[in-house]
């Protein structure tokens, strides 16, 4: 097969900017104020993530990386040959890399991400590195329902998601446990899931992890105000905010804030939002849950465990469910 057959059009669900100025109206009219975190990537944002990502504090990925190619060979034991790959949040492409470099002839992979321009990157280079694999990009927000695309003559022995870099812990836990529930739904009976999760460590270092020396996290943080200045007509003085990341203990969440530094008012698409001094815009969640509680979790949304394993600092845990309906 060539790259020109083997990549097939993308399946486009984007949020529209209506979609997007509602969710921020809501948010910015809730009591504490929050925003929705998955705003967070737009192409300013994503190359901003991918930046995250390579940080010396920020440990998930690189542990998770060293992780999977690990383990591996073990994962395409659990999961079988030709499977048709369906990855959450596939971002720039680089951790499904090394599954693909085990599994048994894979049938094809569906990268599903809310940020187009860096999906079809992601996805051409791809589809050019493993030119017998079918590369269906779907762009959406995968915390809505959504279909898959349809991929003809394809017949796959199991449809194996890939949920990898604690997205599961940007849900609360309801929306995570509905989350695996609708991904089973999608995938069929007998489906399988590998998911990445983060685990519950010393505050110093989550708290290093999610506001870094070099502040590009708060760049990251702070790009959601300039995206809505950028589309949504709004005046948000960026200054005037500060990135904050708190461990909330009881919640077992790395908390996400942007901090009003001073009483100020921002009009965003013809509507005025007060702050006041020290008054915070929640942005987002990171829950962090050991082994128990997210095999736990996994059993409530329907999924027997197949296999799990941690590194060798126990930082990080990749997890292999079975999609078994009700238990
Ligand atoms: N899934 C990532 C996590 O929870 C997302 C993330 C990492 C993130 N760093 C961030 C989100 C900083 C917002 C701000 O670790």
């Amino acid at each position: 097969m060539n790259f020109a057959t083997a990549l097939q059009g993308l399946q486009d669900l984007e949020p529209t900017v209506e979609e997007f100025r509602d969710a921020v109206f809501r948010g910015l009219g809730n009591m504490p104020k929050t925003l929705p975190c998955k705003f967070f990537y737009d192409a300013q944002g994503s190359r901003l993530f991918d930046r995250i990502c390579e940080l010396p504090e920020y440990y998930p990925t690189r542990t998770e990386c060293a992780l999977l190619a690990a383990r591996a060979e073990d994962i395409a034991a659990c999961v079988g040959p030709q499977v048709e790959l369906i990855e959450f949040g596939s971002g720039a492409g680089v951790k499904i890399r090394l599954l693909l470099a085990a599994l048994i002839d894979p049938a094809a992979y569906v990268p599903v991400d809310i940020s187009r321009d860096h999906l079809m990157l992601a996805a051409g280079t791809l589809a050019r590195d493993f030119p017998d694999l079918r590369v269906a990009p779907v762009c959406a927000d995968y915390s809505n329902p959504f279909a898959l695309p349809h991929l003809p003559g394809l017949f796959p022995e199991r449809r194996v998601g890939f949920f990898p870099g604690s997205t599961i812990g940007n849900f609360t836990p309801e929306e995570a446990t509905d989350f695996l529930r609708g991904a089973a739904r999608l995938l069929g009976p007998g489906s399988m899931m590998i998911v990445g999760v983060d685990l519950p460590k010393d505050p110093a270092i989550l708290h290093a992890a999610y506001d870094d020396p070099a502040g590009v996290t708060a760049a990251f943080n702070l790009n959601l105000l300039r995206r809505i200045n950028r589309e949504l007509d709004a005046d948000f003085d960026i200054g005037a905010f500060a990135h904050e990341a708190r461990w909330n203990r009881p919640a077992s969440r790395v908390e996400m804030h942007l901090i009003s530094r001073t009483a100020q008012t921002v009009r965003v698409g013809g509507r005025r939002f007060d702050f006041r001094t020290g008054e915070s815009i929640h942005t987002e969640n990171s829950y962090k849950f050991g082994i128990d509680a997210f095999a736990r979790l996994a059993r409530a949304a329907g999924y027997a465990k197949v296999a799990t394993w941690t590194d060798p600092a126990a930082l990080f845990s990749v997890h292999v469910l079975e999609a078994v309906g009700p238990s």
